[in-house]
């Protein structure tokens, strides 16, 4: 039980747990609306309701975080359209799922920049948070206008604004409260749908030691059966985290 309370780099989940924390980059929204001669954002519009599934997916698999990749740093660089399209799906799915999520128990968080945000989406966000920040059946965190290295950097500012001190150097424990998802163990499993095999900018900080599973199935078609796949894949991983496996099977250190 302590492996799941504290980093996950230090305690070890054992072979066969369904994964405490995953993290999704959701990817191949576009190339499925183009496969059916369907504009760009006419996927993304299908991708909510595979996020929608997939909420649900991690409650009945007793999953505790699942933290979503819905915008980068970098997705600004898209056509002024399909950005300005996001950005209104991102508030409507705000607005009409709030009181789903609050009556399923979900705790939403918002993590990412939000400096870029017009004030009315950052206050609909804040809203969201506060209302679902006594949940309990699943830590929800939405990464938009989220950079890994933008979270690295945050974090550093922020500690050196609280504490100038640390200007002289610092620990990585003196960092870990300022960074996103402090409060969440590290990821146990990463996933990415659409067939790339990358973590484009996302949890860089975060992933260290987070098993990877990539799937060409692109995100509005993962469905339970994609999703079971993924946690089969997990759960047969043997985690180490620098050990041998001899290690493991004997005593069960977790320092
Ligand atoms: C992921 O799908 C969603 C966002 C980045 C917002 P894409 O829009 O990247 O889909 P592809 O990669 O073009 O198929
Ligand atoms: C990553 O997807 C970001 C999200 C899923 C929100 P992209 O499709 O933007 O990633 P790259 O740029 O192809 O690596
Ligand atoms: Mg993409």
């Amino acid at each position: 039980m302590l492996s799941r309370l504290i980093s996950s780099t230090r305690g070890i989940p054992e072979r066969g747990d369904v994964p405490q924390h995953i993290a999704i980059v959701m990817d191949g929204n576009g190339r499925w609306a183009r496969q059916r001669f369907l504009p760009r954002v006419a996927g993304h519009k299908r991708g909510l309701d595979t996020v929608r599934d997939v909420v649900k997916l991690c409650i009945d698999h007793g999953v505790a975080h699942l933290t979503l990749f819905a915008f980068s740093s970098e997705n600004w660089r898209r056509p002024q359209e399909e950005v300005s399209f996001l950005m209104q799906l991102f508030m409507q799915a705000l607005r009409e799922e709030v009181k789903k999520l609050h009556k399923n128990n979900i705790r939403l968080r918002v993590i990412g920049d939000l400096s870029r945000f017009d004030a009315k989406l950052v206050e609909t966000i804040s809203q969201a948070e506060q209302l679902t920040a006594g949940n309990s059946a699943l830590s929800l965190s939405i990464a938009a206008n989220y950079g890994g290295r933008w979270d690295i950097l945050n974090a550093m500012n922020q500690m050196l604004a609280a504490d100038d001190s640390k200007r002289k150097g610092f620990s990585e424990e003196d960092l870990a409260p300022y960074l996103c998802l402090a409060n969440a163990p590290e990821p146990d499993l990463f996933i990415r749908t659409g067939g790339e095999q990358r973590v484009s900018n996302f949890l860089l900080w975060q992933l260290a030691y987070t098993e990877f599973y990539f799937t060409d199935c692109l995100w509005p078609d993962f469905n339970s059966a994609e999703f079971d796949l993924a946690i089969a894949s997990y759960r047969q991983r043997e985690r180490r985290f620098g050990r041998t496996s001899e290690q493991l099977s004997s005593v069960r250190p977790q320092e």
